[in-house]
């Protein structure tokens, strides 16, 4: 039997990642960063994790060396201690100024990422999640996408558009692929058809729930370098959660806007969103 487990484990996983992209960095520590907000992210992450690492190591060293120094031994007798106040008002006072830097620091980069309007030149594109995809949106040469309303998403419609909006009519839409270009700001329109999903790309440290009913128009980032990820979808959404991801790369901008002419859409703006998979440009 145990001979046969690995074997079977290795057949499973390469059976299950037949049709996923391999994450193309660490998966032990984290993964490459490429988003502009991502350096912030990181930097206080490592700041935590420093401030733990050594605590964890104080307290417990100290913890060891008392339990074995002040052991029960035959004919030494105990020491009664009733605290010290110096002490007590120390060790509270380091942590408020420690939690109070990290609340700050974090607040700020927060409204940096989320609370700030997203800058005026930002590709505008909508995602819409649903079981187990994720529809896509691009503006057409105007630059412009249709205006999206929660109420008005469906089966037929997911990006909840007016189908007379002149903003949408040059409008093309994909089926799971992402193409954004490497230095250009973009500004994501999240919402979901169904039931809650996330936006998820590890190497944007970007995540964000896609709760029906609501359209997400302050997500946005700028990618600095290019390159093949995955967008996967990180809320239980259902039994086909572990398949909903999306194939997303990061291109110079003329390539960005070669893919997009190339996706030049029908007339008849078709909200259907197409899911006939299409090569991204140099691949
Ligand atoms: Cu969608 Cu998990």
């Amino acid at each position: 039997m145990s001979r046969l487990f690995i074997p079977l484990v290795t057949l499973l996983l390469t059976l299950s990642h037949s049709h996923a992209e391999i994450r193309q960095t660490s998966v032990w520590w984290l993964p490459r960063n490429v988003n502009m907000f991502g350096h912030e992210i990181d930097f206080i992450f490592y700041v935590i994790l420093w401030i733990t690492g050594i605590t964890a190591v104080a307290v417990f060293s100290v913890m060891i060396y008392f339990i074995v120094k002040y052991r029960a031994r035959p004919g030494v007798p105990a020491i009664h201690s009733h605290g010290n106040n110096t002490l007590e008002v120390i060790w509270t006072t380091i942590p408020v100024f420690i939690f109070l830097a990290l609340a700050i620091y974090g607040n700020e980069q927060w409204t940096r990422m989320r609370l700030r309007t997203p800058p005026a030149d930002a590709l505008p594109v909508a995602v819409v999640g649903e079981q187990f995809g994720w529809n896509v949106r691009y503006p057409g040469p105007d630059g412009k996408l249709a205006k999206m309303t929660a109420a008005k998403v469906s089966k037929e419609n997911p990006f909840g558009i007016d189908p007379q909006d002149p903003d949408g009519h040059d409008d093309f839409t994909t089926y799971g692929e992402l193409v954004f270009p490497v230095g250009r700001p973009v500004r994501l329109y999240l919402s979901s058809k169904d039931v809650i999903h996330a936006f998820y790309v590890p190497e944007f440290r970007l995540y964000q729930d896609m709760v029906p009913g609501r359209v997400y128009d302050f997500v946005w980032f700028k990618a600095e370098a290019t390159g093949y990820f995955q967008l996967a979808c990180n809320q239980l959404c259902g039994q086909g959660h572990y398949k909903m991801f999306g194939k997303l790369s990061v291109v110079p901008e003329p390539e960005y806007e070669a893919w997009a002419k190339g996706k030049a859409p029908a007339a008849t703006a078709s909200s259907e969103s197409s899911s006939t998979p299409v090569a991204v440009a140099g691949r």
